[in-house]
């Protein structure tokens, strides 16, 4: 019999639509949250190399000492912050991270506190742990940034996790460094722990990264190769955990991932060591398309209250189209070529909207444009304000 659990389990909307876009000719992709930059030649060469070299077996659980001590000296140069490489577990990709911390920290009913949107994995994250969600709301009008005020009315001693993404999927906000220690206080306040998703770090448009590190060293970190060096086939990602969970992280790791592939580690020290140089080019041009799209957002009609500061996401608000965000994201597709996720997915405050993802080259997003305009001239009810 299938388990509850698995029942449970939504699917994630943004690889059907995906997987139903590939099926169709020439469509402009902004659904999916992956880079169309190449990995960095650097990091395809070292792996190459260490192929070469042999380095196909398995690592230590917590990953290769210099992979760890390359993340370490990371956190030293990017943020000043001192994170001892015995706190760093490596693993395949962020996303088994989030497994490890949820199932690491939340025990059955315990309740874990998400902002509403969030990314549309996380809810199933916490589920699978057995957690209950509470939300707290954002709103377009606030830029998607989250009132601290709302976090303390939701945070209480039943709290056992707050979960933050900074920039985040899918709105693109960014939390200041005063927001995020004020939340640090309140969670320890609470005795609860924060889990911060720090994957869109790098892509960063106004204001600076901060790391949930330099306010505590009593959070759980996630982040990884992904986004920023464009490596998302590659699936490298860590933790950085409490010390006093490391252990018990490390205890499911064995058990459940084992290790990060090995070549891929070395990989992963070249793209620390090598490659960051390039990301400010990276990062200007994802401005760029972010501006563009702004601007061709209003210009179709739409509504987009605020600019996203970050991630390469926006949320568009389709609530004056006909029906709802799937009948809209039906429709571009259809009608205009142009794939883009409806909103439901990541949460009630998500729902009138369709989530935008601009890792696309400035060409596909014109074209993107002019269809999308296109497609709009054709609806007979005008666009209500
Ligand atoms: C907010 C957020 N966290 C985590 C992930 C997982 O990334 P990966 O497992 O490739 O590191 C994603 C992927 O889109 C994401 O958007």
């Amino acid at each position: 019999m299938v388990s509850e659990r698995a029942k449970r389990t939504t699917p994630f909307t943004a690889m059907e639509v995906l997987e139903r876009a590939n099926r169709m000719d020439d469509v402009v992709h902004l659904e999916v949250g992956e880079p169309d930059f190449d990995t960095p030649a650097a990091v395809t060469d070292a792996a190459i190399a260490a192929l070469q070299a042999g380095e196909t077996g398995y690592t230590s659980s917590k990953g290769k000492p210099e992979l760890r001590r390359a993340i370490s000296a990371y956190y030293d140069r990017q943020y000043g912050v001192d994170v001892d490489p015995s706190r760093i577990i490596v693993t395949s990709g962020s996303s088994p991270a989030l497994l490890l911390a949820f199932n690491t920290l939340v025990d059955p009913g315990d309740e874990v506190v998400l902002t509403d949107p969030y990314y549309a994995c996380y809810p199933n994250f916490v589920r699978q742990a057995g957690g209950r969600i509470s939300t707290v709301s954002l709103s377009a009008a606030d830029g998607f940034r989250p009132d601290v005020n709302e976090f303390a009315r939701t945070v209480s001693t039943e709290t056992e996790a707050l979960l933050l993404n900074s920039p985040a999927n899918p709105t693109g906000a960014v939390l200041d460094g005063s927001t995020l220690e004020e939340l640090v206080s309140l969670a320890d306040a609470a005795d609860a722990t924060v889990i911060s998703d720090e994957v869109y770090h790098g892509l960063t448009y106004e204001g600076e990264d901060h790391t949930i590190l330099e306010y505590t060293d009593d959070a759980f970190v996630l982040d990884g190769f992904s986004k920023r060096f464009a490596m998302t086939g590659w699936r490298l990602g860590w933790m950085v955990a409490p010390p006093e969970y490391v252990e018990h992280v490390n205890r499911i790791a064995q058990n459940v991932l084992i290790c990060a592939p090995n070549f891929v580690q070395s990989a992963g020290v070249a793209a620390l060591e090598s490659a960051a140089n390039g990301l400010d080019d990276v990062r200007d041009t994802y401005r760029e398309r972010r501006d563009y799209l702004v601007d061709a957002v209003e210009e179709w009609g739409l509504s987009m209250d605020y600019t996203p500061g970050g991630a390469y996401y926006l949320l568009i608000d389709v609530s004056n189209l006909p029906g709802d965000a799937f009948d809209a994201a039906d429709f571009f597709l259809e009608e205009a070529g142009v794939a883009m996720t409806p909103g439901p997915d990541f949460g009630t405050n998500a729902e009138d909207c369709l989530r935008v993802s601009y890792a696309n080259s400035a060409e596909r997003l014109e074209t993107a444009s002019e269809r999308i305009q296109q497609a709009l001239s054709t609806i007979e009810t005008p666009l209500a304000d």
